[in-house]
């Protein structure tokens, strides 16, 4: 087996492969990762054939749908997953075969009701049903205490002692255990009546975890985070550096066209000298009347330099191929000293 676990924060993300076919799988991959897996199966060699998600996750971006598209192979969840992008829907019993590999699927509801354990081989991917010292959380969307107790001790707690477990997540640095260890020295698994493990879960006073909105709804809906929008626009747009735009403007550049995409009154407040106004909200509405010259070389800024990248693209859609975007926005230029105005022309 080639086996590669790749730590992303507290995120655990998991590149298995069989060493006889070269064919592997990648398990939980995280979004801001994705260069790192692929150069990773690139280096050993491998090809992933499976992006497997082992539940919803609450607290991280998954990068299965972008890998699964990138390679052009399915994901995998549990049948009960939400997301429907998902392209195989696994159920407990169930196996992938990739290689001489057998990847087995566990169904362990209880973190989430779509949560799957992984066994391959001499170990089990546990996803966040069980964690080293810990296990996972029942009390955000489709958690159940009771449903864990039974998926740990009716079942993945059952399986050979010496199995390695490789989880989700782990926030100390650490990289694997044991079921034996776990069973032995886990302090949620000390408590192995059933009322006990419930009330013990119902009564964590966990703080929610951070863009668990937006981590929600892009891993049910396949809908892009905030940054991947930004940065799908930033690789279609090319920049214009802060000193730059201002020796251009001072050298007064017959072909330039400042463009202000903030709002009326951010505008008044202060601008670029001969800047127009075009709020992004109002650009496509109003981008015919007031940039009838689509030949213009369009620089456009904004207050930190993200809409006016969305703005850009947009703009270069429509068909201003010249337009780029301003690096930095206008909290940049004037602390940096170039000149501002609150005259209009
Ligand atoms: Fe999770």
């Amino acid at each position: 087996m080639i086996f590669e676990q790749i730590a992303t924060g507290g995120c655990q993300s998991y590149l298995v492969g069989c060493a006889d076919t070269n064919s592997a799988i990648l398990i939980d991959p995280e979004l801001s990762r994705v260069d790192r897996y692929l150069a990773l199966a690139a280096r050993d060699g491998l090809r992933i054939h499976y992006v497997i998600d082992t539940h919803t996750h609450a607290d991280h971006f998954s990068a299965s749908r972008t890998l699964a598209d990138q390679l052009d192979v399915p994901v995998v969840m549990h049948r009960l997953s939400p997301a429907p992008y998902v392209d195989l829907r696994l159920e407990d019993g169930e196996m992938l075969v990739v290689g001489k590999l057998r990847i087995q699927v566990m169904h362990t509801p209880g973190h989430t009701r779509d949560s799957i354990c992984l066994r391959v081989e001499d170990r089990v991917f546990t996803g966040d049903t069980l964690l080293i010292g810990g296990t996972g959380r029942t009390d955000l969307p489709s958690g159940n205490p009771d449903a864990l107790y039974d998926s740990l001790f009716g079942n993945l707690l059952k399986l050979d002692p010496a199995l390695l477990v490789y989880p989700a997540h782990d926030y100390k640095g650490a990289s694997h255990s044991t079921l034996g260890a776990e069973l032995a020295a886990n302090p949620r698994l000390q408590k192995r009546e059933r009322e006990q493990f419930v009330s013990m879960m119902n009564n964590l006073n966990l703080t929610m975890p951070t863009h668990l909105t937006e981590a929600l709804r892009t891993n049910m809906s396949g809908g892009k985070t905030v940054a991947q929008m930004l940065a799908d626009a930033a690789a279609v747009v090319p920049f214009m550096a802060l000193d730059e735009l201002n020796a251009r403007i001072a050298a007064g550049e017959s072909d330039l066209l400042v463009l202000d995409v903030r709002e009326r009154d951010a505008f008044d407040k202060g601008h670029i000298p001969g800047a127009r106004l075009l709020p992004r909200g109002q650009l496509e509405l109003r981008v015919n009347q007031d940039l009838p010259d689509p030949t213009r070389r369009i620089v456009s800024y904004c207050e930190f330099g993200r809409i006016s990248t969305l703005a850009t693209a947009t703009l270069r859609e429509l068909g201003f191929t010249r337009a780029v975007a301003l690096d930095g926005g206008m909290r940049a230029w004037s602390d940096a000293g170039f000149p501002l105005t609150t005259q209009t022309d």
